[in-house]
């Protein structure tokens, strides 16, 4: 366990999704490649510090390119335990997560900002917890996303003039195709208003691991329900990936800007406290 002073120091992790390749302002930067007992992160870990505004101090960030460098990874392929591991290592006590999504609401055009207060999880077979081998722990979903750094997220977008919509609940599915029109308009059905295929168990792995953590979920596209538009094309996504970068950086810049320094405001997550936890140590 973290010592107390550790504990109190908020660090904000940055998980770069399609298109976020690197965080804007770093200083004192410093490449961190980490092994974990759950094997390799996608990437070497990009430590520094984010300056913030009013003179104060600069607060501490660690980012990591989900995909690893050069986009080389399948959803399916990454490394999700070793990725939230490796944040953990390094002090990481705030995590946000930027992730491409399809829209299945008309109001949710290309290029608009949702921070998801919801999941539905249509993954398949990711490995998807710490627990396990003897340590049982089931730790609460309720609500998946810290209320807290949603609310700065919102905060943030709402400066940089994003096209917000304040809460939604994102479907991530296993991929890498796309869903087929029957899948979208079912998703639609249940109520959803986002679809990616990163999001968990990325959220569920932060829970177990103390981590507070919020999505930041770029609408790129129309999922195929929107029969007006084309079907999904990975051109249309990258083109409009490549705009939303540029906003999820000045996002995520003006979130750190704002941050305080210690997990007092942001409250430190403790998800094992209220977790049902079989302690291998009690059982005769
Ligand atoms: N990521 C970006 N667009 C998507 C879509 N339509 N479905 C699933 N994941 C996505």
């Amino acid at each position: 366990p973290a010592s107390p002073e550790a504990r109190d120091r908020l660090v904000l992790g940055v998980v770069g999704g399609s298109g976020l390749y690197e965080i804007e302002g770093l200083t004192e930067v410093e490449k961190v490649a980490l092994e974990t007992p759950f094997g390799r992160p996608s990437d070497a870990y990009t430590v520094g510090v984010l300056p913030r505004e009013g003179g104060l101090p600069p607060v501490r960030a660690v980012f990591l390119p989900r995909h690893g460098r050069g986009h080389v990874l399948l959803p399916s392929e990454i490394n999700f335990r070793a990725n939230v591991h490796g944040f953990k290592q390094l002090g990481v006590t705030h995590l946000v997560s930027v992730s491409a999504v399809g829209s299945l609401r008309e109001g949710i055009a290309p290029g608009h900002v949702v921070v998801p207060d919801q999941f539905i999880d249509r993954t398949n077979g990711r490995a998807q917890t710490f627990f396990g081998g003897g340590l049982v722990a089931h730790v609460q979903m309720g609500d998946p996303v810290d209320a807290g750094l949603r609310e700065r997220l919102l905060r943030a977008a709402e400066a940089e003039g994003a096209n917000i919509h304040a809460r939604g609940t994102c479907v991530v599915m296993e991929g890498p195709a796309f869903s087929t029109r029957a899948e979208s308009n079912l998703y639609r059905a249940w109520g959803a208003d986002v679809i990616g295929m990163t999001a968990l168990p990325e959220a569920k792995l932060a829970r177990e691991a103390e981590i507070a953590y919020a999505l930041l979920a770029m609408a790129t596209d129309y999922d195929c329900w929107h029969q007006s538009e084309e079907e999904v094309s990975v051109e249309a996504v990258v083109a409009v990936l490549k705009a939303n970068a540029a906003l999820s950086r000045r996002i995520v810049r003006r979130v750190a800007a704002a941050l305080p320094l210690t997990t007092a405001e942001l409250p430190y997550p403790q998800a094992l406290t209220h977790a049902l936890i079989t302690d291998p140590a009690r059982v005769p």
